[in-house]
């Protein structure tokens, strides 16, 4: 679309008036260079894709509470490296660095081995026709909608990418210790307002994070020996029992307490009582005079806001940088590239 209007704008060029012009700008115009995806796309070649998607999910819940939480977030930290390309998915080979041995990933990101049942069992109905990008979109929805959550029409027509970008998701994930504006600007990177930062954080209503990413907010906050003064004092106490101080770093906390694998908007009045589990998701309700904060008492207050949001956030962050048409490929094995 983005493309579309600055090829409009271009065309108006007075300079431009050749007929050979025209035909570039009308062509450009047609076809735009960003192609949109839809919700049919598998319509005719897969049309039970969401359903087959969904069967694997609600199977893996009965064993993994938490594997609904780890399969979102597997698409976010695909979509935010080189767009939802399915990157992430791919193991390190001769030429590829994998994403999964990023800092944000490393001994995080979890539910590969789903994503490869989802992937056998969409090959078993529909051989090579649905990339391993959509199925990271499709499982997403499926995740949210199957605890609770908003469902949605989820936009499909992504391809696989042939290459990884494992800097990439060393940079453009955002971290738990960054400041609000830092994660402000890694979200409008890819062309994400607060609104969709505030909506997508609500995603920790669900899924667990490990002590070695929160706990220095318990015992000694940036040098002051003294727990963060926006953490919950009884929250902190029952974090500290969970996080002892030379504990594991890989213990996990819930990351919303009240409701530990239910989708709902309990996250943000837990932001509201200051029991937001990593600095990064206290930050939304307790930076003074920060856009975020309205933001956060509207969800508080409304359930159904945060669902129309969160819908919409979800398919704006799917439409980061498809690659489409032919660029890329259907992988076969979303762990590699075809024929390597
Ligand atoms: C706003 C910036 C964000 C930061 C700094 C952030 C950071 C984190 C961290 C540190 C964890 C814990 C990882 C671990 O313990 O290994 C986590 C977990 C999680 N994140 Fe985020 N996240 C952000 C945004 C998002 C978004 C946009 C989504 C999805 C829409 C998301 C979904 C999740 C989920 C569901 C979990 C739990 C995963 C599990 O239990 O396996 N996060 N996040
Ligand atoms: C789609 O899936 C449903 C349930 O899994 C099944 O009953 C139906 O026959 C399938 N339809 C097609 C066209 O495969
Ligand atoms: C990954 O976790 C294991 C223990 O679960 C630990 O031994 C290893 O050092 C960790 N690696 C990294 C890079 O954090
Ligand atoms: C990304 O970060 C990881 C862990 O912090 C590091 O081992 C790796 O070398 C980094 N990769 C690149 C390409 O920067
Ligand atoms: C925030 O971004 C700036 C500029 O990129 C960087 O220097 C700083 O280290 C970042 N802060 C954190 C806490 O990551
Ligand atoms: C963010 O973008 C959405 C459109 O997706 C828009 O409705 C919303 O008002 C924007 N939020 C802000 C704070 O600009
Ligand atoms: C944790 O380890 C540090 C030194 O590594 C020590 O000074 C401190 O007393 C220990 N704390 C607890 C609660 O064991
Ligand atoms: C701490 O959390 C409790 C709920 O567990 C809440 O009643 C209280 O108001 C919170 N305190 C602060 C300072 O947010």
């Amino acid at each position: 679309m983005e493309t579309t209007t600055t090829a409009r704008r271009r065309c108006s060029y007075s300079s431009i008036s050749s007929l050979l012009m025209a035909t570039i700008c009308v062509t450009l115009m047609i076809y735009p260079s960003h192609a949109q995806l839809n919700a049919t796309f598998y319509a005719t070649t897969c049309p039970n894709v969401s359903t087959i998607v969904r069967n694997v999910v609600q199977q893996a819940l009965q064993t993994d509470a938490r594997i609904g939480a780890s399969l979102i977030r597997l698409h976010f930290h695909d979509c935010f490296v080189n767009g939802c390309d399915g990157s992430i998915l791919l193991d390190n080979s001769g030429s590829i660095q994998s994403e999964k041995d990023a800092g944000p990933n490393t001994n995080s990101t979890r539910g590969f081995n789903v994503v490869d049942n989802i992937k056998t069992a969409v090959e078993n109905s529909c051989p090579a026709v649905v990339s391993c990008a959509d199925i990271l979109a499709l499982a997403a929805e499926a995740s949210v909608s199957l605890s609770g959550g908003p469902s949605w029409n989820v936009l499909l027509g992504r391809r696989d990418s042939l290459s990884a970008n494992q800097g990439g998701a060393n940079t453009s994930i955002p971290s738990p210790f960054e400041g609000l504006s830092n994660i402000t600007s890694k979200f409008s990177v890819v062309g994400l307002n607060i609104t969709d930062l505030v909506a997508l954080s609500g995603a920790h209503t669900f899924g667990r994070a490990q002590c070695r990413l929160f706990s220095n907010r318990l015992y000694n906050f940036g040098g002051t020996n003294n727990p963060d003064p926006t953490l919950n004092t009884s929250y902190s106490i029952s974090l500290q029992q969970i996080c002892p101080q030379n504990g594991s770093g890989f213990s996990v906390a819930n990351l919303d307490p009240t409701t530990p694998d239910g989708f709902d908007n309990n996250y943000f009045s837990n932001l509201q009582n200051n029991q937001g589990l990593l600095q990064s998701d206290q930050e939304l309700f307790s930076t003074t005079g920060a856009a975020t904060v309205s933001i956060v008492n509207s969800f508080a207050s409304s359930q159904a806001a945060f669902f129309q949001s969160f819908a919409q956030s979800m398919i704006n962050m799917g439409n980061i940088s498809p690659l489409t048409g032919s660029s890329g490929q259907i992988r076969s094995d979303c762990k590699k590239v075809n024929g390597s």
